[in-house]
């Protein structure tokens, strides 16, 4: 159960827990002197349990560990990102030390866990990943689709008609073993034994076991290992055989120095752990998740398309890989605080999964949220699962298959038992019922076939929408309307801050626009200009959106933030585009910020919110009507901001071009501003030059061809990075650039921050004249 953020993190029961202001155990470094992941309060939910390190005290030395805890988005993601100071040399590490005794029993039979892939460090790693990527890529994941519904489908014609059963132990445990074993090339005749050597090797690695214990699992461990080198020695007599470990055994006979013997050993019993216990607890996760938020379960039954998206929110919110190892190799500081060289770090995922840094509203579950796959379950970096679009392509299956012939199902009454441990978190049984009678194939016995196909790989944006329904339609002014938008099934939308924008899907156009209701107001408002020499999207829905229309959206998302400590706020707005300079207008009043509008239009009856802006800003606000011959005087404007001032427009192309030229020498950060719209971001590869790029992070070089986009190339290469509007307007595909020249194309970046050349938009800007560029990704 999760606990509310005001209780007292010392008790596991929250009934009776004092208020966090009334605890008198409530001082991070007590707190941090107590944290023991091995108690409740971590077991229970390790996010929550670490609510108060995110909020006060983000990395810290836990005494009863012997580790630093680590638990923000971006410290997690830093560490990750740089695996020669963060070494991944302790990550298969027994995090309980071995007795004499359990020593003993494992050296009986010869055990030498050593490297993996994993745990091993550069640039040994690299070579050695580089070499065996090939099976992960995702076009040569596609064709495992059809095994992998097929063994979910016979799994699910065993249990279809009983009314009652554990999805592990009928399912989700064995179908990811499976899977597993067949993507390997391991022979798949020792399942049981299997099982009960995955939860030895998790519990040897991962957990606290007394003692008398650790002999009995001491034991599990050493024949795990003597039976990884049997099946070893099977496939060696197989060398024409398929799978990932054939390949590996090959390449062990044509690279021995990059992929070693004991590596090869290593691996065949780490694989079968990482392959399939990681995906079983993950899909037991994620069915528990859902079925406990029914609204979101209805939401797929009804609209399959969302699956994906449901996939890597269940991934975010309950991951199965809850906390990672690495260690440092120099003195270094994290997070404000100095690590010694040597510091052992427990970077815990599932914390940074929820930080409200990086994920808006992060306690809510919400399988439209649109950056759900930036979560760490994965890792990140140069390290990051390798097997990330198997997981995902066995977890879509599942929930695809499961809510369509399922959709009735429900939760039984149960208490869930996990295995005490840091790391591998996902419940042991997970028991659920049905009426059979209600199962839509008894009627329509076609459904049971009938399925969705989702490509393998990041999930697309497309797909991430919500049914909303039209409350109002409202003339604002001339040529413009405003909606007022509400879930179509009458629940809250989501939180949103100034700056941030909907996308709305009518007919065959999808159309952005700007958030602009008044804080607290339980529906979202935005205000549409009827423009009749553009595309036609803006027509449309003028001429068919009505109260009561049904729409869908996507959203909202923020890329016009606004910074609430500048010292001075200046607003300009021209035409339409005031709605989001309206919604920061509100939010810097509410704040009592010191801030100007200036809100240019053609007159006044084509200028929206004149009203509402008189009522709420009247002081602040100037207002420039062309037919009243007022033009703003942008240089004066400018020149006027106030030290630490910033400047936020949205307007015309040539608006946002004039403030660029009067901001050119004034700091980084002054000028922040939103286009409307993008020139044609059509590739046309009889005068584009490809190029080539390299991923500094994930270690990879890659070429982009001529046709191809930059955002492409990296997709196809197994690595996510988000993107929206895919015609440089958004931000959103932004990655970080460390060398080279670049040829930007976006309208996202100011004109400094183009110069410095740190930055640019993945799905349109390109290498200058075919040079070499290397992104830190
Ligand atoms: C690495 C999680 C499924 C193979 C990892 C890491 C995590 C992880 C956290 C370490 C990442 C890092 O250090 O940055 C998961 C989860 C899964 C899953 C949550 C399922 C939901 C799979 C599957 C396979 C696989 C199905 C193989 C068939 C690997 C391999 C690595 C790895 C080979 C090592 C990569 C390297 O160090 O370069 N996984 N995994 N994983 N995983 Fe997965
Ligand atoms: Fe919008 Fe690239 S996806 S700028």
């Amino acid at each position: 159960p999760s606990r509310a953020s005001r209780e007292c993190p010392f008790s596991s029961e929250s009934a009776s827990s004092p208020a966090r202001d009334t605890c008198p155990a409530f001082d991070p470094a007590a707190l941090a002197r107590e944290f023991d992941p091995f108690q409740p309060p971590y077991q229970l939910d390790p996010a929550e349990a670490l609510r108060w390190s995110r909020d006060q005290l983000p990395v810290f030395y836990a005494p009863r560990l012997g580790y630093w805890v680590v638990s923000r988005y971006e410290d997690i993601k830093a560490v990750f990102r740089d695996n020669i100071l963060f070494s991944p040399r302790n990550v298969l590490e027994k995090i309980t030390p071995a007795t004499a005794e359990a020593v003993e029993v494992l050296k009986s039979y010869g055990y030498a866990m050593n490297r993996t892939m994993v745990n091993e460090d550069e640039p040994a790693h690299m070579e050695r990943r580089r070499a065996l990527m090939d099976h992960f890529i995702p076009a040569n994941l596609e064709k495992h689709q059809e095994m992998v519904r097929r063994l979910t489908r016979e799994k699910m014609d065993e249990f279809i008609d009983t009314g009652r059963v554990d999805l592990v132990d009928a399912m989700l445990y064995e179908v990811p073993l499976n899977v597993a074993l067949h993507f390997l090339g391991v022979p798949e005749d020792e399942i049981a034994v299997l099982r009960k050597f995955s939860v030895a090797h998790s519990v040897n690695t991962w957990g606290r076991p007394t003692d008398e214990q650790q002999v009995a699992i001491a034991h599990d461990v050493g024949r795990f290992w003597k039976y990884a080198g049997e099946i070893i020695e099977k496939m060696k007599s197989e060398p024409e055989g398929t799978g990932w470990m054939h390949e590996t055994i090959r390449k062990n006979a044509t690279m021995p120095d990059v992929v070693t013997d004991s590596y090869v050993h290593s691996m065949m019993m780490a694989i079968i752990v990482a392959a399939h216990e990681t995906t079983s607890l993950a899909s037991a996760n994620m069915f528990k998740t859902l079925l406990t938020h029914r609204d979101a379960w209805d939401d797929i039954c009804a609209d399959p398309s969302l699956v994906p998206n449901a996939v890597e929110e269940c991934l975010r919110y309950a991951g199965s890989i809850v906390a990672w190892r690495r260690q440092t190799t120099a003195p270094t500081s994290l997070g404000g605080i100095d690590l010694p060289e040597g510091a052992k770090l427990l970077i815990v995922q599932a914390s940074g999964n929820r930080d409200e840094r990086h994920f808006e509203d992060g306690d809510t579950f919400d399988i439209y949220r649109d950056n759900a796959i930036d979560h760490l379950t994965f890792g990140y970096g140069s390290h990051q699962c390798m097997g990330k679009n198997i997981g995902r392509m066995e977890m879509r299956i599942f929930l695809e298959e499961m809510t369509r012939r399922l959709p009735h199902l429900r939760l039984a009454e149960q208490e869930f038992t996990y295995l005490p441990n840091t790391s591998f978190r996902g419940p042991d049984h997970l028991w659920v019922e049905w009426d059979p009678a209600q199962n839509p194939e008894r009627k329509h016995p076609a459904l049971a076939r009938e399925h969705l196909h989702f490509p393998v790989g990041a999930p697309s944006r497309r797909d991430i929408a919500r049914k909303i329904r039209v409350a109002e339609v409202r003339r604002e002014a001339d040529g413009i309307i405003g909606l007022t938008l509400e879930d179509a099934k009458g629940r809250p939308l989501p939180a949103w801050s100034p700056g941030a924008h909907v996308e709305l899907c009518v007919g065959e156009y999808d159309r952005k626009y700007s958030l602009c209701g008044k804080p607290g107001a339980s529906g979202y408002e935005v205000a549409i200009l009827r423009e009749d020499g553009g595309r036609g999207g803006s027509r449309h829905i003028h001429d068919t959106v009505r109260e009561g229309t049904e729409l869908r959206m996507r959203g909202p998302s923020n890329l016009f933030r606004l910074d609430e400590q500048a010292a001075h706020h200046v607003l300009i707005a021209g035409g339409i585009g005031i709605t989001p300079i309206l919604a920061m207008a509100d939010r810097l009043k509410a704040l009592g910020k010191n801030y100007a509008i200036h809100y240019c239009g053609r007159s006044r009856c084509s200028m929206a919110f004149l009203d509402r802006l008189a009522a709420d800003h009247g002081e602040r606000l100037t207002v420039y009507a062309g037919d009243e011959g007022r033009r703003a005087d942008l240089p004066t404007i400018v020149a006027g901001l106030p030290d630490g001032g910033q400047i936020y427009c949205c307007g015309p192309d040539r608006m946002i071009a004039a403030l660029e030229d009067l901001t050119a020498d004034m700091p980084e950060g002054t000028l922040h501003f939103e286009h409307f719209t993008a020139d044609s971001s059509a590739l046309d590869p009889e005068k584009e030059s490809a190029f080539e790029v390299e991923l500094k992070d994930s270690g990879l070089s890659l070429k982009v061809a001529a046709d191809q986009t930059l955002l492409d190339a990296i997709r196809a290469a197994g690595i996510d990075v988000a993107s929206d509007c895919c015609e440089g307007l958004c931000g959103s595909c932004e990655v970080s650039v460390l060398a080279g020249d670049i040829d930007h194309r976006d309208k996202v970046l100011t004109r400094a921050e183009r110069a410095e050349n740190t930055r640019m938009m993945a799905c349109c800007s390109r290498a200058k004249n075919g040079s070499r560029i290397t992104l830190a990704l």
